[in-house]
């Protein structure tokens, strides 16, 4: 029975990422938190000092894929393997398929699907010790087109597809691996530059409420695994 409660959570400086490093810290779990923003992230660790939670920082730019092979080795060697790695740093970026440059389509693929699969890659073999699992962050746009959205749809689509393999190729390894499944939550991904939308912010997810969940789907008993979690908004367009 794997009892640590180590949690390494991708994209924590902001948005869905930032509320789960503040959920997880409040239930008493140990976390390593990776972003490119250093500084936002040494802020988030100052608010959580209160908390019985050991609070980790790793700088790392996922769109480089020989950053995440030195960052993530390194991390797991100074701060040990976890118990829980949540998958959520993404990106999005409005424009037609066959528009956009081949530069602008490997970022979205190596942020959104590659880099999860570097990620696993570096950390599964040292999870197989204890077992663990793994969340992997997606969207509905992994199984619903949106226009404009093509290479994001693209790369959650796969995402879900590379956490199904991964659940039946690790499942004797007590390994599990699962996705939630997120309709649109306010958080500051709505207002890069890359997206042109004016959607109710109002209407969509809070990221409290995801994080919960994602806490929730965290804290299920070993012997059991909630292999998707859709949570949509009721109101709003999506
Ligand atoms: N918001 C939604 O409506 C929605 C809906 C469905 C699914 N999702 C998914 O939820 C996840 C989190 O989204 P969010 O809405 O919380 O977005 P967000 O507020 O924009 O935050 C994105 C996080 O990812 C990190 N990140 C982005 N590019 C990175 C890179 N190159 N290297 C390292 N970290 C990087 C950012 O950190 P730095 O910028 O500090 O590096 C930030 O912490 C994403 O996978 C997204 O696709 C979001």
């Amino acid at each position: 029975m794997n009892k640590l409660k180590l949690a390494y959570i991708t994209g924590a400086s902001k948005g869905i990422g930032r509320s789960t490093a503040i959920a997880f810290a409040n239930a008493g779990w140990d976390l390593i938190l990776l972003s490119r923003d250093l500084v936002i992230m040494e802020k988030l660790r100052d608010e959580l000092s209160g908390m019985n939670s050991k609070i980790n920082l790793v700088k790392c730019d996922l769109s480089n894929a020989h950053e995440i092979e030195n960052s993530v080795k390194e991390s797991i060697k100074k701060y040990g393997c976890p118990s829980v790695l949540i998958n959520n740093a993404g990106c999005a970026f409005n424009g037609n398929l066959v528009e956009m440059s081949l530069k602008k389509w490997q970022e979205i693929i190596q942020i959104n699907l590659t880099s999860v699969f570097q990620i696993c890659s570096l950390i599964v073999p040292s999870m197989r010790k204890n077992g663990g699992l793994i969340i992997n962050v997606s969207s509905h746009a992994s199984y619903k087109p949106f226009t404009q959205w093509g290479a994001y749809c693209v790369s959650k689509s796969a995402l879900a597809m590379f956490t199904k393999c991964l659940r039946e190729e690790e499942r004797s390894n007590s390994i599990r691996a699962c996705t939630i499944t997120l309709g649109s939550v306010n958080t500051p991904l709505w207002d890069s530059e890359s997206i042109k939308s004016d959607f109710d912010r109002n209407s969509m997810l809070s990221s409290s409420n995801v994080s919960n969940t994602i806490l929730y789907m965290a804290e299920q008993p070993e012997s059991q695994i909630i292999e998707d979690l859709t949570l949509m908004p009721v109101g709003g367009t999506f």
